[in-house]
């Protein structure tokens, strides 16, 4: 298909096969739902279906015990990432905002993931260096405000077991990746400090996602 991949602009997917692939290969049971629901004055900005399986299955494929996250919202992701853990596995999921932390610590209860999942309530930049003991980690997953994805990544970089994964979603920062201000220089060095460090690539999705297998 090399052909198809360099034809700029070529979309071989619309609305109808996108509902349909997420129906028949990524639908929710009940814990999901939940996750996935946000309520009144919290912003729908949770991964969606596809890319939350393919997180699932990321961290299932390495066989995953200890995962970070930073961007709990209220526990989509997280749910995907804990139930993908291997058994005595354990996640630690950074929240800046406490009714987030609130809804999340609910829904990971209602999805039978509570006793694997600790939410870390605070600045990504401030809690991160308190889980470095717990390391070194499988997996570390970054989708938060996205002016620290740069200092996210050297913290995951540095916190991994070789062949754990880094995983950043937002990379192309909603269009604006190749802009010239602070914030999109600040996630291009995101991706140049990921490549450095890791073999990597980042998948097309809506808006990006950044995975790195560190070396
Ligand atoms: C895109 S949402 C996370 C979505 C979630 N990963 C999912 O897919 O279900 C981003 C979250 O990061 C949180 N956040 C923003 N700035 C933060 C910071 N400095 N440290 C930690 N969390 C932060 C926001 O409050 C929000 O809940």
């Amino acid at each position: 298909m090399a052909d198809n991949d360099s034809r700029a602009g070529a979309r071989y997917y619309n609305e109808a096969i996108l509902d349909y692939t997420q129906r028949v290969h990524a639908s929710h049971d009940a814990g999901l739902t939940r996750a996935f629901a946000t309520p009144d004055g919290v912003p729908a900005i949770q991964l969606g279906m596809s890319e939350g399986k393919l997180v699932h299955l990321l961290v299932k494929m390495i066989g995953a015990r200890k995962a970070v996250e930073v961007g709990t919202l209220v526990g989509y992701s997280g749910t995907q990432i804990a139930r993908a853990l291997a058994p005595g596995g354990h996640l630690w999921t950074c929240e800046f905002d406490p009714r987030h932390a609130e809804l999340a610590r609910a829904n990971f209860a209602a999805a039978g993931v509570g006793d694997r999942v600790t939410i870390v309530v605070g600045p990504g930049v401030e809690t991160l260096p308190t889980l470095n003991a717990h390391g070194p980690f499988d997996v570390v997953f970054i989708d938060a405000d996205k002016q620290n994805y740069e200092h996210y990544g050297a913290w995951a970089i540095a916190n991994l077991r070789p062949g754990g994964l880094v995983l950043g979603d937002n990379a192309f920062l909603f269009g604006q990746l190749c802009d010239d201000d602070a914030r999109a220089r600040a996630m291009r060095r995101f991706h140049e400090g990921v490549a450095a460090a890791c073999d990597s690539v980042c998948i097309p999705t809506p808006d990006g996602l950044v995975l790195g297998i560190k070396r």
